[in-house]
């Protein structure tokens, strides 16, 4: 065959596309069956010209690996499809992803970012040293009011940075509302889809100007890679955000990118799992006397259960955060280090269940009194609901509440 096979429709299902996604792009005597891993960090011209045509975009191809690659050309081909965007680009991390996204914003000394106020800790650590450094005024609001964003936008900020489902509080905001006032602002919108991934919400098609993913969680899936994905709004958007990962020097290396390939063909069967056993989980928690309160936008006591609704189709994530009563860190101690099956680790969107104290980990850079102030108690702990059986799942849970006491 001389042609590669497209192999993904727009039009195909969710499920049907991220099978198929990114695949097939490779020109060739033969057609794999799933892009190869290019380990090479070069690529041989055929001739002297060819180097100044593939540098200009006459000719197809690759010369250099920090560049570009094959392999994760693929990948970026297939977030850019599941995200209904132009164009994608893969980084080595989801913060080297936030900080490229960040800057194809091109911010400049005095630009505001209105950020989201309980958005994941490391993010708000770059934004308040990082860009705060740089010139840059970082304005905190909370995002789910949107009358606050509406006066946050009449100060003519730059950027408008958001997470369409908040760590840890699982807060889930209206993107489509958020976006289309970000752009009737002339304010770059910004979205962390991480939580949700785009089995969820493709916010590009809600008006979304760069789409960032932690490829470490839900896409890559099994807890083996680290990664990151920008999708762009525009191949204008797109075509600086390439030049931006290039200058950092932050591309995703090509075994990576395969590995968060290889997750993108299961996502839609791991999400549609890890949503129906975090909704179980869930409203056994609420159930249990043990346990304070649930965060979960998937029950009817969620603050945004009925946006959630509408936004996601009738599912809800599989991040849970809860509160132990009277929470402490010695309680919170006692309910970790009990649990068997659930593994304590400072990572989410893995297939199986895994368990963190925000306190301790994802939060960690922030005071004690920033964590209140967002809601982030002593005693929350956060739960991210793998695939496994659920009544395993609540056996454990069952014993490490015992364990946790009074
Ligand atoms: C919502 C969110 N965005 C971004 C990141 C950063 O991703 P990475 O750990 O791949 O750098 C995380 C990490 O936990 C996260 O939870």
């Amino acid at each position: 065959m001389s042609q590669p096979r497209p192999r993904a429709d727009p039009t195909w299902g969710f499920t049907t596309l991220a099978a198929h996604a990114g695949e097939g792009l490779e020109p060739g005597a033969w057609q794999p069956t799933s892009t190869p891993i290019h380990n090479a960090s070069g690529f041989v011209m055929p001739s002297f010209d060819a180097l100044d045509e593939v540098f200009e975009g006459k000719r197809p191809g690759y010369f250099y690996s920090r560049d570009g690659n094959p392999t994760v050309r693929a990948f970026e081909a297939g977030i850019a499809q599941l995200e209904c965007a132009p164009l994608a680009v893969a980084f080595s991390s989801g913060m080297a992803a936030i900080h490229g996204a960040l800057l194809t914003a091109e911010l400049k000394p005095g630009d505001t970012i209105v950020s989201t106020v309980d958005c994941y800790g490391l993010t708000r650590v770059l934004l308040q040293s990082h860009f705060v450094a740089q010139g840059a005024h970082v304005q905190f609001v909370d995002m789910a009011d949107v009358g606050a964003v509406e006066r946050a936008l009449d100060g003519r900020p730059k950027v408008l940075y958001l997470e369409t489902i908040s760590n840890p509080l699982v807060k889930v905001f209206d993107v489509p509302r958020l976006a289309a006032m970000a752009r009737a602002a002339g304010v770059y919108s910004l979205v962390d889809n991480t939580f949700a991934s785009p089995y969820l919400l493709r916010p590009v098609e809600h008006g979304a100007d760069l789409v960032i993913h932690s490829a470490t969680k839900y896409i890559g899936g099994h807890g083996d890679v680290t990664g990151g994905t920008v999708a762009a709004a525009t191949e204008e958007l797109g075509g600086r955000l390439r030049r931006v990962v290039k200058l950092l020097g932050a591309l995703l290396g090509p075994n990576e990118a395969w590995l968060c390939h290889r997750g993108v063909k299961t996502l839609s069967l791991r999400m549609a799992r890890q949503c129906d056993n975090a909704l179980e989980v869930a409203r056994w928690l609420e159930a249990d006397p043990r346990v304070g309160r649930v965060y979960y936008p998937g029950l009817p006591s969620h603050e945004q259960h009925e946006l959630a609704g509408c936004l996601f189709g009738g599912r809800y994530g599989a991040m849970i955060a809860f509160d132990l009563p009277d929470g402490n860190r010695d309680r919170v101690r006692r309910f970790i280090d009990a649990l068997e099956l659930v593994q304590p680790a400072p990572t989410l969107g893995d297939l199986r269940t895994l368990t963190l104290y925000p306190a301790q980990a994802s939060h960690r850079g922030l005071t004690a009194e920033q964590r209140h102030a967002v809601g982030i108690g002593d005693g929350l702990v956060r739960l991210s609901v793998g695939i496994e059986d659920p009544p395993d799942l609540l056996a454990d849970l069952d014993h490490a509440l015992d364990s946790a006491g009074g």
